[in-house]
């Protein structure tokens, strides 16, 4: 059973979501759940941060695809702020790949048609950091440290 203890995460909506123009529909799901946005900015990720972000994937074979497609475009960085945040947000974006991830979810209400890019990266709308030390690490990459 999950505890309920107040926390923050980060949650971004992807190049392919931005593009698309999800993010008012996703930010709606996350406020809908009573979830607080607190805050909410576009970004346009360098090579450096993005390494940075995904660094515990470093040496996997999706990495440099992954990098890639992460600063191919902007993306919007919110930091969500409730109950149970961290898993609250995972639920309702579904599995990593689309064609797993249930009815309902966000990334599987609005899969593309093509969900890879030519790299063979799964383009899957939003990200969420998936412990407290990633949310904590990634929140300071787009915000610096916050309380
Ligand atoms: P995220 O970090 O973006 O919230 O996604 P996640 O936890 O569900 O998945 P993770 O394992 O952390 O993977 C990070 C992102 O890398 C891309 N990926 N591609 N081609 C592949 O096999 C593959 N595996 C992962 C996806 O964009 C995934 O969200
Ligand atoms: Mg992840």
């Amino acid at each position: 059973m999950l505890l309920n203890v107040q926390e923050k995460t980060l949650l971004l909506i992807k190049p392919d979501g931005v593009a698309r123009g999800l993010d008012k529909e996703i930010v709606a799901r996350v406020k809908n759940v009573g979830l607080k946005v607190e805050r909410q900015e576009k970004f346009r990720l360098t090579e450096k941060s993005a390494a940075d972000l995904y660094s515990p994937h470093l040496g996997k074979k999706f990495y440099a695809g992954l990098l890639k497609f992460i600063t191919s475009g902007h993306l919007i960085a919110c930091v969500v702020a409730g109950e149970n945040a961290i898993a609250s947000v995972r639920e309702l974006m579904g599995a990593t790949d689309p064609r797993e991830a249930a009815a309902g979810t966000i990334r599987g209400d609005f899969k593309a048609e093509n969900m890879f890019t030519s790299d063979g990266t799964i383009k899957n709308i939003a990200h969420g950091s998936d412990s407290l030390e990633s949310a904590e690490r990634e929140i300071a990459i787009f915000f610096g440290r916050i309380k």
